[in-house]
């Protein structure tokens, strides 16, 4: 039996009331994810505790994390790279499940407790013991996000999470790839008890144990969802509430979840099995691969935040609150910064905060909470928070001079080591910086619209910017939650600049006589999240022919010019290329040939891409997974095909020599 003072990524003890403690801290890591190493040490772990039953020297055990922040966050996907076959998925597969079962028939109580995220197989595990508690800290989360990485539970996730939620609370959750709180995981009956603290978990396993406490799991009405014929409906609603979200052939996993559910979810054994069958080709596929790269893209990203300086920013300064400063200002506050809020118009600072309310109804669960949000963003027409500021944003007006004059008067003002920072999207960075006493501390943090959706933050170098600036810049994207791209100063910085050539191209397509709805369609069959008309007519006809001048493409006398010029801008104004109604295009579409919509699609995409390969060229970020990182996040560029550079370099991404006649 393995020596258990050997072990490296769990600490195991036994204490005097005969009570198991294995708690799982890897070495080395910062969050426990379960890789093979810790998963094989788990295992004897389990057998050393089940050799302790049978001699009547252990009486329970209880599963612990010793991270601060997290209990689990799932499988350790950095290794799903060595699989090039099922056959090795489901070989690696046995004997985890085999240590889960015997975890679940383990003879005197197992009880988990957890704190901060219990993701996937951390969330199988827990699945497996017989009782588990949650704290009710607002980090604590349960959920099953795999498929967002193109696969679902593996560790036979579906059948126990349906035994212990039923159908209707377990499969929308799979299916979803969303995490619940605490609170809501007990409604499920994912969770059986709830403690006040990460304190009062080990107190609570304890009583579990001596008390013998065993998880119900959740019967009735919701299981029901189970029996034929009910799980009939059932399975035709889940079919047409997923494809209203994916498409089957970008995202097949959900899709086989439910015929799994279908075929085995009668009998959760039978499930159990099916589960292995059906995941390892998921596991394997292109699709799979392309959003786990996605999953490590996102990595890369938070890893441009330096970790070697200490800049902890707290206090932001926004100036404009139009349709940017106000929301940058609302997100920074529901990150937990405080943040005064300029700018010429009083009116326009009162819009501007009342318009975040319904972002911290969404993110903060208590009116106690809600009003310390709404008392952390504080209007502030005389610029009184500047010399507080760690973070000084500009969001006015996009005109070079009235930016300059701002940034003049910014200077004596700010405090020492404050970052300087504008969101202009066309106006060059050494523009504005010109002037300054002192133009390296000067950057561009570019969010994009609307804010709280997109995830990419760019961080614009200018050619004076400071590398200092830039860095601290990065840490402070982090810090609200977000990705920050480092990008060099150029017209249409990275995201702007490889959407242009799309959209442009695509109008151009619309104006020689293919329709809207085509066009839109292919760029949705290709993977995009919106076609490029559609796009145009929700970013808005002015701000698309003004970025289009900006880098180069005349729009003299076409249908955009003469759209814009008779005030039809788009969505906002209730038509552009299309009538808007109830915030949606009205579209006549027809039941388009498929392969033409694939052809046109990857068509449409060319130009991006070749647009991307420039950039790259140029030096514009710094590696070819970076251009991918910042098209995906900033754009939506269909993350299955893993970003436009490496679909370039995929089978079906050659460049279509027909592509060159059509831009
Ligand atoms: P906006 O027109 O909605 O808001 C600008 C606000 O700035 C107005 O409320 C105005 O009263 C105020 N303002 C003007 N001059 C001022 C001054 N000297 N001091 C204080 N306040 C002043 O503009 P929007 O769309 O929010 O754009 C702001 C900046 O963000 C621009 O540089 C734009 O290029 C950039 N941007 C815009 C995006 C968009 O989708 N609208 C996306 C990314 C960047």
């Amino acid at each position: 039996m393995t020596d258990m003072n050997s072990l490296r990524d769990w600490r195991f003890s036994i204490d005097e009331q005969q009570i198991a403690w294995a708690i799982f801290d890897r070495e080395g890591e910062s969050q426990n994810s379960l890789g093979r190493r810790p998963l094989e040490e788990l295992g004897a772990i389990i057998e050393r505790v089940e050799a302790g039953a049978r001699d009547r020297s252990i009486v329970g055990l209880a599963i612990l994390s010793g991270k601060e922040k997290g209990f689990i966050v799932g499988a350790d996907v950095r290794e799903f790279e060595q699989f090039t076959n099922e056959a090795d998925v489901r070989t690696a597969l046995r004997p985890v499940l085999d240590m889960l079962d015997r975890i679940e028939k383990m003879p005197v109580p197992v009880v988990c407790g957890i704190h901060g995220f219990c993701l996937g197989g951390g969330l199988e595990l827990a699945l497996a013991c017989h009782y588990r508690i949650a704290t009710r800290d607002d980090s604590t989360r349960v959920g099953f996000p795999e498929v967002r990485l193109g696969i679902f539970p593996g560790f036979n996730g579906t059948a126990r999470s349906i035994r212990q939620a039923g159908a209707l609370g377990a499969m929308p959750m799979m299916l979803s790839g969303s995490m619940v709180r605490a609170s809501a995981a007990r409604a499920m009956g994912l969770i059986d008890e709830l403690v006040a603290s990460p304190a009062n978990l080990s107190w609570a396993a304890r009583k579990a144990i001596t008390q013998k406490r065993r998880s119900k799991p959740m019967g009735g009405w919701r299981n029901l969802a189970r029996l034929w014929p009910a799980r009939n409906l059932v399975v035709s609603k889940m079919r047409a509430e997923t494809a209203k979200k994916v498409r089957e052939d970008h995202y097949p996993a959900p899709f086989r979840l439910i015929d799994l559910f279908e075929l085995h979810g009668g009998n959760l054994d039978a499930m159990k099995a099916a589960e292995t069958q059906a995941f390892a080709p998921l596991m394997v596929s292109e699709t799979s691969r392309n959003l786990r790269r996605v999953f490590k893209l996102m990595e890369m990203l938070k890893a441009q935040a330096p970790k070697d300086i200490n800049f902890k920013p707290q206090r932001v300064h926004v100036i404009g609150a139009g349709v940017m400063g106000a929301d940058i200002a609302g997100w920074c506050v529901a990150q937990g910064m405080e943040v005064t809020l300029q700018d010429l118009s009083a009116d326009a600072i009162a819009k501007g905060i009342a318009a975040q309310g319904k972002l911290f109804s969404r993110r903060f669960r208590t009116k106690a909470l809600k009003d310390a949000a709404k008392a952390r963003l504080i209007a502030d027409p005389n610029g009184d928070g500047i010399p507080r500021a760690d973070v000084v944003i500009e969001a006015i007006v996009e005109k070079v001079e009235v930016k300059q004059n701002l940034f003049k008067s910014l200077e004596g003002k700010m405090k020492l080591g404050a970052v300087m920072a504008t969101n202009t999207s066309s106006i060059m960075i050494e523009d504005i910086a010109a002037g300054l006493s002192d133009p390296g501390r000067l950057i561009g943090i570019h969010f994009f619209n609307p804010v709280a959706q997109m995830p990419l933050v760019e961080v614009i170098r200018g050619k004076q910017s400071r590398e200092d600036e830039v860095r601290k810049g990065c840490a402070f994207v982090t810090a609200i939650d977000k990705f920050p791209l480092i990008v060099k100063s150029n017209p249409g910085f990275l995201v702007n600049r490889v959407l242009a050539p799309y959209m442009m191209n695509a109008m151009l397509r619309l104006e020689k006589g293919e329709a809207a709805e085509l066009l839109d369609e292919a760029a949705r069959t290709f993977g995009m999240p919106m076609g490029p008309i559609e796009l145009a007519d929700t970013v808005g006809l002015d701000i698309c022919a003004h970025v289009g001048r900006i880098l180069g493409f005349s729009a003299d006398g076409s249908r955009l010019e003469r759209l814009v010029a008779a005030n039809k801008l788009g969505k906002k104004t209730g038509e552009g290329f299309y009538v808007w109604k109830d915030g949606k295009p009205v579209k006549t579409e027809k039941p388009y040939d498929k392969r033409d919509l694939e052809r046109i699609g990857r068509e449409l995409v060319e130009p991006l891409i070749r647009e991307c390969e420039k950039c790259l060229a140029e030096g514009i970020v710094e590696s070819a997974d970076l251009v991918d990182a910042g098209v995906i996040f900033g754009t939506g560029f269909a993350p299955f095909r893993g970003g436009p550079l490496h679909y370039r370099t995929s089978a079906g991404g050659q460049a279509a020599p027909a592509q060159q006649a059509a831009e």
